[in-house]
């Protein structure tokens, strides 16, 4: 499959995390949207790109199980998280719970809210290594006061890897009015995704990550309930522009100003693409290689580990924490000796390296990985 995507053949590419790879049709099929709108600019952008739009949004809508006009497509889910924070309109006192595997960037977003409404984020501390979904639930709801108006969670955590069970979340919090919005950022083409199943109020994802779309493709699903608080981030046309769409929520949202909305155009591809050759099948090599790689790892070195080594808690990625003191050096020692693109980082004043496989990975990269790590170590 390595040939299908645009990654250079010399390095060994366990960093599909960060900001996903893009098959080589995917991305011609992005080029091919630019040069549509390069054509006829002014027929593109004050016409036809609504209708591609619409496409657009239904297709990713069937695969993440929503209605297609139940989102909107934007840059990246920083974008998405910073949207919702800033339409929440909490009151002083009010907390938003959350836990301490959350991605900084949404943690910095979300302090700034807090700073400025007077509201308290809570970061719940989940013990490692984490057990059961019924212990972690039961934990992570022990955070909840009255004073919880959101909880805030992601379903794939980005330092550690972890697949967390946000659908019992999701549920309890119903039954107490409290707002979820849900992180997916690692989620579309990484593990099955049924938003209407979950029923969170929000979903932000990234469609660029596992789903193989190009760069700057994402979403942010609401609930129809909520959708009128949703204030766009840029103010720009609403229901005074040229947007057909009809409901408030997308008029509002969609047209932000000129912008290159390629990208979101090529997620039907992206979805294509996947299905055509198989995803499902070819992801579960990829998921045993992520715990038989930790198994062999577990050989070598004695591992702190954060999870049961099972599908349960793990998908395409897991995080391992090294023995070693300084990162950025180690990181670049993988690179420059061996060729391997991979994260280290620090991560609660412990090291710890986060590999992915996707399909473009063969058995040779997991061992060269584990090869690498024992040379360097
Ligand atoms: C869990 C999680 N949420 C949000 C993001 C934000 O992505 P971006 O920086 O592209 O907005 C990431 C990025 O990797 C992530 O891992």
């Amino acid at each position: 499959m390595k040939d299908k995507f645009l990654l250079s053949p010399n390095v060994t590419f366990l960093n599909h995390g960060s900001f996903g790879a893009c098959p080589k049709t995917v991305f011609e099929k992005y080029q091919h949207w630019q040069k549509e709108l390069e054509r006829q600019p002014v027929q593109f952008m004050a016409e036809d790109v609504y209708t591609h739009l619409k496409t657009a949004r239904d297709s990713l809508g069937e695969f993440v199980g929503c209605e297609g006009d139940d989102l909107f497509f934007v840059p990246n889910p920083t974008t998405a998280g910073n949207t919702v924070i800033n339409s929440l309109g909490l009151k002083p006192g009010d907390e938003i719970l959350t836990t301490d595997h959350e991605y900084g960037a949404l943690i910095r977003a979300w302090e700034a809210y807090c700073t400025m409404s007077g509201t308290r984020l809570i970061q719940h501390d989940i013990p490692l290594p984490v057990t059961t979904h019924d212990k972690f639930t039961e934990h992570f709801w022990d955070g909840v006061t009255d004073r919880t108006k959101v909880i805030f969670i992601s379903q794939v955590t980005s330092p550690t890897a972890l697949i967390f069970p946000v659908h019992e979340i999701c549920q309890r919090a119903r039954e107490r009015d409290i707002l979820t919005i849900v992180d997916g950022a690692h989620v579309p083409g990484q593990i099955p995704l049924n938003i209407s199943e979950m029923d969170p109020d929000v979903y932000i994802a990234a469609c660029h990550k596992w789903l193989c779309a190009p760069k700057g493709s994402s979403f942010l699903y609401v609930r129809k309930s909520f959708q009128t608080k949703i204030n766009p981030l840029v103010v720009s046309w609403g229901s005074d522009g040229a947007d057909p769409s009809g409901s408030p929520f997308l008029l509002e949202n969609q047209w932000q100003g000129t912008r290159d909305m390629s990208a979101f155009l090529t997620v039907p591809a992206a979805i294509e693409f996947q299905q055509k050759n198989n995803w499902d099948e070819l992801t579960v090599r990829c998921r045993h290689l992520v715990r038989e790689t930790r198994e062999c790892l577990d050989e070598y070195f004695t591992l702190n580990h954060l999870c049961p080594n099972t599908e349960e808690w793990l998908g395409q990625m897991a995080s391992v924490e090294l023995p070693i003191r300084e990162p950025e050096k180690f990181k670049s020692a993988l690179m420059k000796e061996h060729s391997i693109e991979v994260p280290v980082f620090l991560w609660k004043d412990k090291m710890f390296l986060r590999y992915s496989f996707n399909v473009y990975n063969s058995q040779q990269d997991a061992e060269w990985l584990v090869y690498a790590l024992r040379k360097l170590v």
